[in-house]
């Protein structure tokens, strides 16, 4: 969900002035709100009240110097002093790596930890939004019990997406402005800091918001990966890799675009695992390392035995399933992840029945059917020609491709449970999601 909000003056303390915190009290200064940076390092602390940048970021002195002067910027050691007027506590402390790559939080548990003894009698309003990157269900498990004994303080996750070297553009033009928390009105407050900026905040739950951070950042490091792994191919085959990426980025409809960005069931049919194939194949010829494009096939796999895991452990005795092909509106049968699964869910022993709009064995021909009949000999007498037949037979429905909407409404109507493998449905009656 998206919102415009109404910018109104707040009075902010930023926990935390290093790469983060500096650019974020400094940016929320210049667009008007009156900002009191926290450190424990003392250095900092100077810089920013002298009107100086901690450290090297284009355009952040120029700011911090101008809004140093107004005195719409200050900074302090004094977590009490900087609560004092707070209407809102940012929490931009550093979640190093431990040793084993899970997520550090003793900066973080220290800093709640000060705004709770520094906030035990408080009666002023205040929401303390976590900046920094934590693990969904840090606000709920770390944070919030921390603060749970200061009535006056409500908790949200507002993650920070700036890039540094080009931090202040990338404050005062967001790429994503993002506010998640269980209170609608301390998202709303937060969202409202960032009124005066050209984006709107998405508000979400507050684990997706804390999520957000981590895919986002897992999305940037695959592109980065999958480009590089494009290009070295690309140079030993003799082509240019910059080339062939940017055409690649000139489809805007399915290349650079929102397409199969949401989660779903496995992919399948006659091109994506076969030309998949043909790659890892030619790569391995050649001695070019792509371990990024070999992990579609297996990542694919893991899906499908995921999907296969949530239909065997259903425990239904009767499985009606909703798709037989790769996808909808299409009659291709040709590697179809639901075929593998029909197949795998017969071996186990199970009974069920299949509805797909565009599978029937009078009109099916070729490879198509040889390719059907190779892997399911007696598909025939499994195959429902009607969905009504198929929702009155069985105990529990799999869906695997999006059905119309009037198959839908039958759907919900029928009342079954259902295990939604396309997210096509949220209503009350799905059993499981699994996405
Ligand atoms: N650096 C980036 O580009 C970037 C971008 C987006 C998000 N993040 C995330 O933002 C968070 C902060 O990153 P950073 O690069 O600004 O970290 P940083 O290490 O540069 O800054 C952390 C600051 O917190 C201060 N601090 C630590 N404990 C404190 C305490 N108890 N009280 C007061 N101050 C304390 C430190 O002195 C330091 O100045 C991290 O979770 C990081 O993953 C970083």
């Amino acid at each position: 969900m998206s919102e415009m909000s109404e910018f109104s003056q707040s009075n902010v303390a930023v926990f935390g002035l290093g790469y983060v915190g500096s650019v974020t009290a400094a940016c929320l200064a210049s667009v008007g709100h009156r900002v009191v940076g926290i450190d424990s390092d003392l250095h900092k602390i100077e810089c920013l009240n002298s009107g100086k940048a901690p450290f090297f970021e284009p355009g952040l002195e120029g700011i911090i110097r101008e809004c140093a002067a107004s005195g719409r910027l200050s900074a302090t050691a004094s977590a009490a002093e900087a609560l004092a007027d707070a209407d809102v506590a940012l929490v931009c402390v550093g979640t190093p790596s431990e040793r084993n790559g899970n997520l550090g939080l003793d900066q973080l548990r220290r800093v709640c930890e000060g705004i709770a003894a520094a906030s035990a009698d408080r009666m002023k309003p205040l929401v303390v939004a976590i900046r920094s990157t934590v693990f969904p269900g840090t606000c709920d498990e770390v944070v919030i019990p921390i603060l749970a004994k200061c009535p006056a303080i409500t908790v949200v996750a507002n993650p920070e997406f700036l890039r540094e070297g080009v931090a202040v553009d990338d404050f005062l033009f967001p790429s994503l402005l993002v506010v998640g928390g269980h209170d609608p009105a301390s998202v709303a407050r937060v969202a409202g800091l960032y009124a005066g900026l050209p984006t709107e905040s998405c508000l979400v739950t507050l684990r997706t918001a804390e999520m957000i951070k981590y895919a986002c950042n897992a999305f940037h490091a695959v592109k980065i990966a999958f480009a590089n792994e494009i290009g070295a191919l690309s140079g030993q085959l003799g082509v240019d890799g910059q080339e062939v990426m940017a055409t690649l980025c000139k489809d805007v409809k399915l290349n650079a675009s929102k397409a199969y960005l949401r989660p779903g069931f496995a992919f399948g049919g006659s091109c994506l695992p076969k030309d998949l194939r043909a790659l890892s194949y030619r790569a391995n010829r050649l001695d070019v390392e792509i371990p990024l494009i070999n992990a579609a096939l297996p990542s694919n796999r893991e899906h499908l035995d995921r999907a296969i895991r949530a239909v065997v452990d259903s425990g239904a005795k009767k499985i009606g399933i909703i798709g037989l092909t790769f996808k909808e509106n299409t009659d291709d049968l040709r590697e179809s992840p639901v075929l593998a699964m029909v197949e795998h869910l017969i071996g186990k022993g199970s009974d069920l029945r299949i509805f797909d709009p565009h599978v029937n064995m009078d009109t099916i021909y070729g490879s198509n059917r040889n390719f059907l009949l190779n892997a399911i000999p007696h598909i025939g007498r499994l195959l429902e020609a009607k969905l009504e037949t198929l929702l009155g037979w069985a105990d529990q429905l799999v869906v695997t491709q999006k059905p119309t909407a009037e198959g839908m409404q039958g759907i919900m109507r029928s009342g079954l449970p259902v295990i939604d493998l396309v997210g096509a449905s949220t209503g009350p009656r799905v059993a499981v999601v699994m996405h």
